[in-house]
């Protein structure tokens, strides 16, 4: 019996990753490029070798689906692998569009390979990350991420890599926490839905790669806001395939509107703040760490919960 406890931080998509080329492998059919956020993680303790498989995930044993999404995923890590546990626990609200599934992904590849005394290289736990949810191949790094489309069919070329590193630029992600319901479709399956069914959904992905090396090169130049114009195209652009799929997804609750009002208030008021939403209904909003205080005021009235985060660094093992 081996085991190791791996700690990963979720990141928030810039440019998204909505849509796949190919399912089976999660190939994205966009390029997509996040921030990494410090605070809020998960920790994941994998036990290699044990009697018979658990999953436990935030203090209950999990849901049958969710177990066996984490079973499953353990298979790629060694399709022979003996009986496992695994113990996972968030320090925010899970399956709210918090991408959750990220830091999720990205702790139990790391904790899983170490458990099984495999590579731990962060290219090869992107690669396995991204088997288990997409957005996890970006968590593996701090700072600005970027997950290029890659060119083989195997997806044997299609991981993340850092773009700049947490202290690259003093920026923070204010999150509006709309409501911490769990979401009604899950990001999986509404980003099928959207392939399938809505019109616009060619326009998205013909329109995404210029969106990424617009957001990459204002990263670069540290140009927040053509980044964040950028960011706001990119998430209404993403929702507006939803929102004209059959039937229609709506994440946004009233709280939600209201915040995306407020932060073009902020912007007429002369302060640099730009939002995006991903597959739920809170809001993350995008400004310099010294106008976080003031972005949070503006958006205190119409949500009950705010949390201010800055870049955060990479996952890591816990010592033993
Ligand atoms: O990683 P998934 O399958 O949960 O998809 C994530 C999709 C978005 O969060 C909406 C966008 C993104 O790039 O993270």
């Amino acid at each position: 019996m081996t085991a190791a406890t791996a700690r990963a931080h979720p990141n928030i998509a810039l440019v998204k990753y909505w849509g796949k080329r190919d399912r089976a492998l999660n190939l994205p059919a966009v390029p997509s490029l996040s921030l990494t956020l410090d605070r809020f993680r998960t920790r994941t303790t994998v036990v290699w070798g044990v009697e018979a498989d658990s999953v436990e995930l935030d203090g209950a044993l999990a849901p049958a689906p969710a177990a066996a999404r984490v079973l499953a995923f353990l298979e790629l890590v060694d399709p022979r692998r003996p009986p496992c546990r695994v113990i996972s626990e968030s320090n925010f609200p899970v399956a709210a569009g918090l991408a959750s599934s990220s830091s999720a992904f990205a702790a139990l590849a790391l904790a899983a390979s170490a458990a099984a005394g495999h590579d731990t290289e962060p290219t090869a736990l992107s690669l396995l990350a991204r088997r288990g949810s997409g957005s996890a191949c970006r968590s593996l790094w701090g700072g600005f991420v970027e997950w290029p489309l890659g060119e083989r069919s195997d997806g044997a070329d299609c991981h993340a890599r850092p773009l700049a590193p947490p202290d690259h630029w003093d920026v923070a992600m204010v999150v509006a926490i709309a409501s911490g319901a769990p979401k009604p479709v899950g990001s999986r399956d509404a980003m099928e839905h959207a392939r399938r069914t809505s019109p616009y959904y060619a326009t998205w992905v013909q329109t995404a790669a210029d969106d990424f090396a617009g957001a990459r090169a204002a990263v670069l130049a540290r140009d927040l806001q053509h980044l964040g114009e950028v960011m706001e195209a990119s998430t209404h652009k993403m929702h507006a395939t939803l929102h004209t799929a059959r039937p229609p997804v709506l994440y946004q609750v009233p709280a939600t509107i209201a915040c995306l009002h407020e932060v073009r208030a902020l912007r007429q008021r002369g302060t640099g703040a730009w939002a995006t939403m991903d597959a739920g209904p809170n809001v993350k909003v995008l400004c310099h760490r010294s106008d976080a205080a003031e972005v949070a005021a503006g958006l205190s009235p119409h949500v009950a919960h705010i949390e201010v985060l800055r870049p955060g660094g990479d996952p890591a093992l816990e010592p033993r």
